[in-house]
């Protein structure tokens, strides 16, 4: 896609360009591993203004659960030890998505974040945070740890050799065959194998070699508003998306065009009633 942005800019018609701007080279990898970085500090702290730095907290869009609320009042205010953390780092959109675990059974969460910046990467525009706990889709934040931290152990999320990696087009439509799945029952979706699911804190197979993803899923949910966040070098997109009613992130490891591994967060509470 941004071979075909640049012949367009090249070409002199800007209309396309304009509409996607070509990614700003001073958006690093290092640059957005030092974000999350300090994403995770502030967590552990319970002080936002260590991802935000100098950034007025104001200019920032907030949202938790889809609803949008003051940094101020966050999640990011309040310290939480985290037990498992591993992030995607999208230079293309200058972006990261985040995914935490807290066991602690003080404050037992998992947390899915996305966060997007200025092109150049310098100052946060827009976090998104679904965090989910008890009364959310099988959770149980211990089990989630073990099966998460067991996926890392065996080193499932390596990095894949540069001549290896699938394109940001083909991940993508990995993961929205997935999700068209779910409301229309004659997509063809790219299996892989062995391949594993994660939802909340259900796993669907047993760590064997023959382990499939093509477990079923629910007919008639229109899964929409997707927001990505893609890393090539580790196969991945996480898409935030409106999960029928449900505030919901679906994560898709890919390998050579197939689905290997995903995991999701789907909050369950009636956010929108106010409560927490
Ligand atoms: C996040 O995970 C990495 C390993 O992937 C670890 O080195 C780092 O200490 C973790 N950070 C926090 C704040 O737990
Ligand atoms: C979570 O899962 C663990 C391991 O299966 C289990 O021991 C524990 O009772 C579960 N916790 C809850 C709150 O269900
Ligand atoms: C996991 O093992 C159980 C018991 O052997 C079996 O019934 C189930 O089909 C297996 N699941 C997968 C995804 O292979
Ligand atoms: C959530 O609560 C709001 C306000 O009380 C209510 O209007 C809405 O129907 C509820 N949604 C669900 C899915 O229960």
């Amino acid at each position: 896609m941004l071979a075909n942005l640049l012949a367009v800019l090249l070409t002199g018609s800007t209309s396309l360009a304009l509409a996607v701007p070509a990614a700003d080279p001073s958006c690093t990898r290092d640059l957005l591993r030092r974000h999350t970085e300090s994403y995770l500090s502030a967590q552990t702290a319970g002080d936002p203004l260590l991802l935000l730095g100098t950034a007025a907290a104001a200019a920032v869009v907030y949202t938790e659960d889809f609803v949008s609320r003051p940094i101020s009042a966050s999640v990011l205010n309040t310290p939480l030890r985290i037990a498992h953390n591993r992030s995607l780092l999208d230079t293309t959109q200058c972006a990261t998505y985040t995914e935490i675990i807290v066991t602690d059974p003080a404050n037992p969460r998992v947390i899915g974040t996305q966060i997007r910046f200025n092109p150049s990467g310098d100052a946060v525009q827009k976090i998104e945070t679904l965090v989910t706990k008890e009364g959310d889709w099988a959770f149980n934040a211990s089990l989630t740890y073990f099966y998460a931290n067991r996926e890392t152990e065996n080193n499932l999320w390596f990095t894949i050799p540069e001549a290896e990696r699938d394109s940001r087009a083909v991940i993508q439509a990995a993961a929205d065959a997935y999700l068209d799945l779910f409301n229309d029952k004659s997509v063809v979706v790219p299996w892989g194998t062995p391949c594993n699911r994660l939802e909340g804190s259900w796993y669907t197979g047993n760590f064997t070699a023959t382990d499939s993803c093509n477990v079923g899923v629910p007919s008639g949910v229109a899964i929409k508003e997707r927001r990505y966040v893609i890393d090539e070098t580790v196969g991945t997109v996480d898409a935030f998306v409106q999960f029928g009613s449900r505030p919901d992130s679906h994560e898709f490891r890919v390998e050579k065009g197939k689905l290997r591994l995903v995991h999701t967060l789907t909050v369950m509470r009636n956010v929108t009633a106010g409560g927490d």
